[in-house]
């Protein structure tokens, strides 16, 4: 581990890693270490990385085995696990807060993304730390939202292949607060446009619950602004954070990043 600093970007969450080339195999202390570091700060950014896609896959797999990605038309051709995020072929920034794939029973991980083609400016994913956010809430509001799970599906992308359909557009429940596997805090957990309802409550009432929530609980306080530079790879931490991406940049600019999810736990309150 010679070499390598972990430091932090933000009072709340996001670090810095140096002295890794995610290009050379990653060994077990330098796993463990990343894995550690990964559930304590969130978010992590590596600068400087020069990656083909069988290099990316095999750092990603550090965090977790990679797995298929819903909507299966955006993914590399020779690289099915690795999706690409490109307004060019039809997609629109993802600018909600939200976690990846709450439509899987055992969600992602993590989310890794890798900057490829980054437009001159704009074009930023923040991270929002929702172990604090939680940390934060009313402790009526906290027990409160112990008790509430969501219902999950595919938020209906119109371009959606039937087969991701078939296999991952079955309502899935979680709870709105998970406990970190491996850090042992609890967050708010949810995915608004994922999310069809709140168990005992109407689609629109949840959806006003969870906006209001949203709207409360998110503030700079607890936000990495992630401004991406060419060669970036930032890990993202999606059993205690949300994130979203900013469309605030020019569009005759490439913006084109790789992402890679890796397999979790089934979240659960303990
Ligand atoms: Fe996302």
């Amino acid at each position: 581990m010679s070499g390598v600093t972990i430091a932090p970007l933000h009072p709340s969450l996001g670090a810095e890693v140096t002295g890794i080339d995610l290009s050379k195999p990653v060994d077990e202390p330098m796993r463990q270490t990343l894995t550690r570091a990964l559930a304590d700060h969130l978010a992590l950014v590596f600068h400087d990385q020069s990656l083909t896609p069988a290099q990316y896959l095999s750092a990603a797999s550090a965090f977790g085995p990679p797995m298929e990605q819903h909507y299966s038309q955006h993914n590399m051709p020779d690289f099915p696990l690795i999706g690409l995020i490109w307004h060019r072929n039809g997609q629109q920034p993802a600018e909600q807060w939200h976690t990846d794939h709450t439509n899987r029973e055992r969600p992602p991980a993590a989310t890794i993304l890798y900057g490829v083609e980054i437009p001159s400016a704009g074009g930023g994913t923040s991270v929002a730390n929702m172990r604090e956010a939680y940390a934060r809430l009313p402790e009526d509001e906290r027990r409160r939202l112990e008790s509430l799970t969501t219902f999950n599906a595919l938020d209906g992308h119109a371009d959606t292949r039937e087969e991701d359909r078939a296999k991952y557009d079955r309502p899935i429940e979680h709870p709105m607060v998970r406990t970190h596997p491996v850090h042992g805090s609890r967050a708010v957990y949810f995915h608004i446009s994922k999310a069809t309802h709140i168990a005992g409550m109407t689609p629109e009432a949840s959806k006003l619950y969870m906006r209001e929530l949203l709207d409360r609980t998110i503030d700079p306080a607890v936000v990495y602004h992630h401004r991406w530079r060419k060669g970036d790879v930032l890990i993202i931490d999606n059993r205690a954070t949300m994130h979203r991406a900013h469309g605030d940049y020019d569009r005759s600019e490439n913006r084109v990043l790789w992402r890679i999810i890796v397999e979790g736990d089934r979240p659960r309150l303990v």
